[in-house]
């Protein structure tokens, strides 16, 4: 029953993206369809990641599937309509540039939709549905797993994904917007063993990045955390400075645990004793979260290095942290 219910929604999600591509290439798609060489995508790349455009008319798909024989339940079920009292059954998706979301089989198992213009909201997203779990796909994943890299590059979206495998860089993915959970994590390690993360540089992709750090490490995961200042994202790091520029970002990136510490650096006053002292018990709290102790022992000689104290008073600490805290 589950089986079937799932079987009909990736059949129903593939008649619906194929009728978005359709429309792109259509005359009503021609502004949906400029937007996106305006946003300097190839024909190549349009059609490698499915992209598509959803009608101006309201229940344009809707109308269309239904005539294709699914019915209303399983078109529901797909999270492709919604229904409201005054207009009836609409859907979900209207005038928007539409962004497949495949599973790492190339199954489509969702969709997201960006206006063309600035409103709000800038990207709609499929439900979680019977076959889209949010916490357990990434986007891109299925062109990426085959990348001959031992590593990803891990970004927060649709255009960053698209714009840095025109680029070459074969190996992104994207967590779509969601914080990265452990279900990502173990999805990732089936694959790689380290993740450059290319997030974008306000401080909301700081945070973000700082959270996926310890996500990572506990998957098993080594993460670095590339700089793309000063642009938004890689998306526009690329476009402005090109691959090679990219490149050297991802040699010069920071390992993730020292980045953390940087981050949290901010936050204390490192030119009085009493401010770095604190910064100090801080760092050696979370050294003491390493459960593998060369590891442990290597940051700590890392930490005391950087920040200029002696490493035995730092282990000291380490060690009383560590029993501290259970
Ligand atoms: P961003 O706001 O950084 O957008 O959100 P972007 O990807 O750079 O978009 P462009 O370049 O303006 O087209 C990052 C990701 O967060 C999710 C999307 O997956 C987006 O790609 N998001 C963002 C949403 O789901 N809804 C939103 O309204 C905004
Ligand atoms: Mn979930
Ligand atoms: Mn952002
Ligand atoms: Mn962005
Ligand atoms: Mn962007």
């Amino acid at each position: 029953e589950k089986a079937d219910l799932k079987a009909s929604i990736l059949e129903v999600n593939k008649t619906a993206a194929k009728y978005f591509y359709v429309q792109l290439k259509s005359e009503r798609g021609k502004q949906a369809y400029t937007y996106l060489k305006n946003r300097e995508l190839s024909d190549e790349t349009i059609t490698a990641f499915g992209l598509g455009y959803s009608n101006k008319y309201s229940d344009d798909l809707y109308k269309y599937l239904r005539q294709k024989g699914y019915s209303e339940d399983l078109i529901r079920q797909a999270g492709l309509i919604n229904t409201d009292e005054k207009q009836g059954v609409y859907d979900k998706f209207w005038n928007r540039v539409i962004f497949p979301i495949m599973d790492v089989n190339s199954r489509v198992i969702g969709f997201g939709g960006r206006v063309m213009g600035d409103a709000k909201p800038k990207y709609l997203n499929s439900p979680e549905t019977a076959v889209f779990d949010k916490s357990r796909n990434l986007y891109g994943l299925n062109r990426a797993r085959t990348s001959k890299k031992p590593y990803f590059l891990l970004c927060e979206g649709y255009m960053d994904v698209i714009s840095l495998h025109q680029a070459g860089f074969t190996n992104a993915v994207a967590s779509l917007g969601t914080a990265l959970t452990p279900g990502h994590a173990s999805l990732i390690k089936r694959y790689v063993k380290e993740v450059y993360l290319t997030y974008d540089s306000d401080e909301a992709g700081t945070r973000a990045a700082l959270r996926a750090v310890p996500i990572l490490r506990d998957a098993g995961i080594t993460a670095k955390v590339v700089r793309m200042d000063p642009y938004k994202d890689p998306d526009e790091f690329i476009k402005n400075l090109g691959a090679e520029e990219y490149e050297k970002r991802i040699g010069q990136a920071r390992n993730g645990f020292m980045f953390t510490l940087e981050t949290l650096e901010k936050n204390y006053d490192m030119n009085s004793p009493e401010g770095k002292t604190a910064f100090l018990r801080e760092a050696a709290g979370r050294l003491a979260e390493f459960e593998d102790e060369l590891e442990r022992d290597n940051y700590t000689e890392a930490v005391a290095s950087a920040y200029r104290v002696s490493v035995d008073s730092l282990k000291k600490l380490v060690v009383k942290m560590a029993v501290s805290a259970g």
